[in-house]
């Protein structure tokens, strides 16, 4: 018997070309599957999801029969705090193993790269002076990670595999800890995680409860001159304490990815600030493959009735 039913979605990006960059085939190349352009569709009804990243204000408007929007990153507060999306409609993500791996690599990096030095060591090379630098066992450098999820899981893990002293602030504590790792949960976890630490890593999901989160609190509990590692958002980040906190000494610095506003704007004062490493939102990114075959299986969950496994807690906000 042939199989007539079909699912219809499109792509809604403000500043990425989806169907290029992540291979998918718009104009129903699929057999179940149909992705269109927004200019290609031709009966806005028919469409019951959207594949999205940061879609515009009025993107959701044509479309009265959407049932899901998917990210196709790991972050879905563009999405949830979207004004133009139905608050009935399932909000899924990309869950990407190697965005995870990428995500720890860039981390353990920027890690080495500041408890190393080798920003002094490259400058004793330009003047062809061999000037070994002291070094301490990595077990002496505690680390927060805040963040347990697909990308803190990962970072987790390759800080451990270093040799660092890891603790993870967790909503709750994992049934697969990994060994040696101590995780703390609870209402205040992100603060007890935090205490005595050298470096804090931020990969929590940007919610409400979590906007500001890296403020004059948590910044009060680090050791003396440690260090911020910023791969979450850039609401993350209440950007007056930060300042604070690197004015007082208790930062000495931070590596940081992503900001309130991206470009992070040619006028901001972190640009030129000695203390900070500056990257443009490239800690990580998704899989193409991954993200194509995650859209497709979605679309597929949603016509066959059930809830996409790839949706997200709304109440929760990841
Ligand atoms: C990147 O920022 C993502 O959300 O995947």
């Amino acid at each position: 018997m042939q199989r007539t039913e079909t699912i219809s979605g499109v792509l809604l990006s403000s500043n990425m070309d989806l169907k290029s960059f992540y291979g998918l085939e718009t104009s129903g190349r699929d057999a179940d599957v149909r992705l269109f352009e927004p200019e290609e569709v031709s009966d806005p009804d028919a469409i019951r999801f959207a594949v999205c990243w940061l879609p515009d204000t009025d993107a959701f408007a044509p479309y009265p029969n959407l049932q899901m929007a998917m990210s196709i990153g790991a972050g879905v507060d563009a999405l949830l705090g979207h004004p133009g999306l139905d608050e009935t409609a399932m909000v899924c993500r990309v869950r990407d193993p190697h965005q995870a791996e990428l995500m720890a690599g860039y981390t353990a990096h920027e890690v080495l790269h500041v408890l190393r030095d080798f920003a002094a060591l490259k400058e004793s090379q330009d003047r062809q002076d061999w000037a070994p630098l002291p070094m301490a066992p990595p077990r002496d450098t505690t680390i927060a990670v805040l963040g347990n999820g697909t990308m803190g899981k990962s970072v987790t893990r390759a800080l451990a595999a270093l040799g660092f002293t890891v603790r993870v602030a967790c909503r709750t504590i994992p049934d697969d800890p990994l060994a040696g790792v101590g995780y703390v949960a609870g209402a205040d976890a992100v603060l007890r995680a935090a205490e005595g630490a050298n470096i804090v890593v931020n990969v929590l999901p940007l919610t409400q409860a979590t906007e500001n989160i890296l403020n004059a609190r948590l910044f009060g509990r680090l050791a003396e001159g440690s260090w911020l590692v910023q791969i979450g958002r850039g609401e993350h980040l209440h950007e007056m304490d930060f300042m604070a906190a690197l004015d007082s000494g208790r930062l000495a610095g931070a590596s940081l990815d992503v900001f309130r506003q991206e470009p992070l704007p040619a006028d901001h004062p972190f640009w030129n600030d000695k203390r900070l490493r500056i990257t443009p939102h490239i800690a990580s990114d998704s899989t193409p493959s991954i993200v194509r075959e995650q859209v497709l299986t979605s679309a597929k969950e949603l016509l066959g009735g059930s809830v996409p496994s790839l949706a997200i807690d709304r109440r929760r906000g990841y």
